[in-house]
C-alpha cells in the first residue's frame, strides 16, 4: 500500500484523543471475547486476534508514555497499530514478557501488540510497522512475544513471513504461555543470500 505513514501517537497532537480512540476500535475488533468456546473460538484462532484489547485509558497511557504507533491511512485514519517498547524503553510494571525478553536479550525493541485492522488486512500495514523499528535500529533483533495458550495461527505465520523466528517458550505467569520471537537485525538480513526467502520488498532498499 502506498502513502502510508507510520507515526508515534504521542500527546503533542492535536488529534491524539481521536487517534487513541481508533486504535481502541482497532483492538475492539481483534479482541477474543472472554468464556469463547469451541467453534467461534476455533475461528478466532484461525482469523487472529490479541490477547487482551487494553481499554482506551490504557491505550491513552501507553501513549503518553510514547509506547503507541500508528500507521496511518491516506485519509490520516489509522489503519494498523502498535505497542513498542523502544531498546530504552524498561518493561512497565506487571509486564512480565517483555521483562524476561529484556532480562534474556538486553536493551531491544520488544513489539508488545500489533495489530491491523481486519479491512485493511494483508495490505503491508504491519510489515510497515515492523520495519519502521528495524530501520530505526538496524543493528539490533526485535522481538515480539506471541500467545500460545491458544496457539494463534495468524500471528506466528505473519510474523514468520516477515522473517521472525521463535527463539523461547516463556512459561508466562497468566497461564498463557509466550513464544519470544526474534527478527535479525536490518544489517544481518540484508547480508543473507536472497534474505533466506523471507525478506521480498522493503528489507531490501
Ligand atoms: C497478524 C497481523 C498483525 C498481520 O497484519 P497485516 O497488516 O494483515 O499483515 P501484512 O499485510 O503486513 O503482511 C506482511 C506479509 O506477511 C504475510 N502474512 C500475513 N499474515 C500471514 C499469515 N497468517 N501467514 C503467512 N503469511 C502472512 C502477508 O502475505 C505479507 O507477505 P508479503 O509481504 O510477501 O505480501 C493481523 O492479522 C492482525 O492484526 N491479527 C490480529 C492481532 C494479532 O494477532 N496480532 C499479533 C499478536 S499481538
Amino acid at each position: 500500500m502506498d502513502n502510508i505513514q507510520v507515526i508515534q501517537v504521542t500527546p503533542d497532537l492535536p488529534n491524539f484523543n481521536i487517534l487513541v480512540s481508533s486504535v481502541h476500535a482497532i483492538a475492539k475488533k481483534l479482541a477474543l471475547p472472554e468464556g469463547t468456546v469451541g467453534d467461534v473460538r476455533a475461528q478466532w484462532e484461525q482469523a487472529g486476534f490479541l490477547v487482551a484489547a487494553y481499554t482506551e485509558e490504557k491505550y491513552r497511557e501507553l501513549g503518553k508514555k510514547g509506547r503507541l504507533y500508528a500507521a496511518l491511512l491516506p485519509d490520516g485514519t489509522p489503519g494498523a497499530f502498535s505497542v513498542i517498547y523502544r531498546p530504552e524503553h524498561p518493561a512497565d510494571e506487571g509486564d512480565l514478557g517483555t521483562k524476561f525478553t529484556k532480562e534474556q536479550y538486553g536493551d531491544v525493541p520488544v513489539v508488545k501488540q500489533i495489530a491491523t485492522d481486519p479491512d485493511h488486512k494483508g495490505h503491508g500495514l504491519a510489515r510497515i510497522l515492523n520495519d519502521h523499528f528495524a530501520d530505526q535500529y538496524p543493528d539490533l533483533p526485535v522481538f515480539a512475544a506471541i500467545v500460545e495458550g491458544p496457539r494463534n495461527y495468524r500471528s506466528e505465520g505473519f510474523h514468520a513471513k516477515i522473517g521472525f523466528a521463535k527463539v523461547v517458550a516463556y512459561a508466562h505467569p497468566d497461564g498463557k504461555p509466550r513464544g519470544i520471537w526474534r527478527r535479525p537485525p536490518l544489517t544481518e538480513r540484508r547480508a543473507l543470500p536472497e534474505n533466506g526467502g523471507t525478506e521480498p520488498r522493503n528489507d531490501l532498499k
